[in-house]
């Protein structure tokens, strides 16, 4: 299990990708060009950048969504802020399996992420370290 970003609540996307520029961290682009990619069914954007060996994946509520995704939720409740961490692991399912047998509650079930190349994710929250991310080898 790798550790594969680390996950931004952020307001605005743009201002958020400025910054971390200016920390150093460089943006990653997406197939055919641009640096922010956007999920309709999730009706959030999403920016990868990285620096030093770490990735750091913002996350922006859609317009389109109107406060209604699960990322303006964290924002009213925790502000701009960092929120989860994703595990890269192999053998996608069975180990989604065993985690979820081992304390971890699935409240995302496994599905395509347009901003990994269409590799499937899942959300799970643990009661001792909350949201955690899985993505798919
Ligand atoms: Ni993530």
């Amino acid at each position: 299990m790798k550790i594969h970003h680390i996950g931004y609540a952020v307001k605005d996307i743009e201002k958020a990708k400025t910054i971390f520029e200016k920390l150093g961290f460089m943006s990653e682009s997406k197939r055919g060009g641009g640096y922010i990619t956007f999920d309709p069914v999730r009706q959030i954007n999403i920016c990868f950048l990285h620096r030093d060996g770490y990735r750091i994946e913002l996350v922006s509520p859609a317009p389109s969504s109107a406060g209604t995704d699960a990322v303006s939720r964290i924002i009213k409740k925790i502000g701009n802020s960092p929120y989860h961490i994703c595990y890269e692991i192999n053998d996608f399912d069975n180990t989604l399996e065993e985690l979820t047998q081992s304390g971890f509650t699935m409240f995302l079930p496994p599905m395509e992420a347009p901003a990994l190349g269409d590799r499937r994710v899942a959300f799970c929250m643990n009661p001792s370290i909350g949201i955690v991310e899985f993505l798919e080898e």
